[in-house]
C-alpha cells in the first residue's frame, strides 16, 4: 500500500464532479488500499478519491472509535437511495480543510446502494455519525465540500484562510 497525497482547498479539482467506476478491478481495488492507508495516517473517518487528485466515485470511511476495531468500508459509485425526514446537525471537519470546522445540517439516516471490492452490489443503511459521513463524502464526488453547505461569510472567511497558509508554504518552498 502507499501513501497519497491529500490536496488542500482551495484546489478546482475538488469543485469537479468524479466518474463512475466501470468495474472495480485491481487497479481500483489499490486505489481503495491506499485511500484506507492515506485516511488511518491522516487521522481521518473519510476520504474521497477526488481528495487525492483522482477523478473518480470511489470513497472510503471508517468511524470506529480508537478504543474499538477499524471497520474500513469501502464503496465504488456510492449512491443515496433513501434518506430520512429527520436531520441531524454535526460538526465537521475535513482533510482537505485542515483545522476548520462548522456545524452542518443532514439527514440523519441513508441507505446508500455501491459496489464493493468485489464489484458487487450492496446497500447499507447507516445513521448517525455514519450516515453524516458517507454523505459528506458522497458530496466529495460531486465537487461539493462541507462548507458549501454553511454561509458564504463563513466559507468565505475559511477559505481564504486556507489560501493564505497555501501562499505562505509555497513562498517558504520558493526560498528554501
Ligand atoms: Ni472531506
Amino acid at each position: 500500500m502507499a501513501k497519497l497525497e491529500i490536496l488542500v482547498a482551495p484546489d478546482p479539482r475538488l469543485k469537479k464532479r468524479a466518474l463512475p467506476v466501470e468495474r472495480v478491478d485491481d487497479d481500483i481495488r489499490k486505489l481503495m488500499d491506499d485511500m484506507v492507508e492515506t485516511m488511518y495516517d491522516a487521522r481521518g473517518i473519510g476520504l474521497a478519491a477526488p481528495q487525492v487528485g483522482i477523478s473518480k466515485r470511489v470513497i472510503v470511511v471508517d468511524v470506529a472509535r480508537d478504543d474499538e476495531e477499524p471497520q474500513p468500508i469501502q464503496m465504488a459509485n456510492p449512491e443515496v437511495i433513501w434518506e430520512s425526514d429527520e436531520e441531524r446537525t454535526y460538526e465537521e471537519g475535513c482533510l482537505s480543510l485542515p483545522e476548520h470546522y462548522a456545524e452542518v445540517v443532514r439527514p440523519e439516516a441513508v441507505k446508500i446502494r455501491y459496489l464493493d471490492r468485489e464489484n458487487e452490489i450492496r446497500t447499507l443503511e447507516a445513521d448517525d455519525i455514519l450516515a453524516t459521513c458517507i454523505q459528506h463524502e458522497i458530496d466529495h464526488l460531486d465537487g461539493v465540500l462541507f462548507v458549501d453547505h454553511i454561509s458564504s461569510l463563513k466559507r468565505n472567511m475559511i477559505i481564504k484562510k486556507l489560501q493564505k497558509v497555501k501562499k505562505q508554504r509555497q513562498a517558504e518552498e520558493a526560498t528554501a
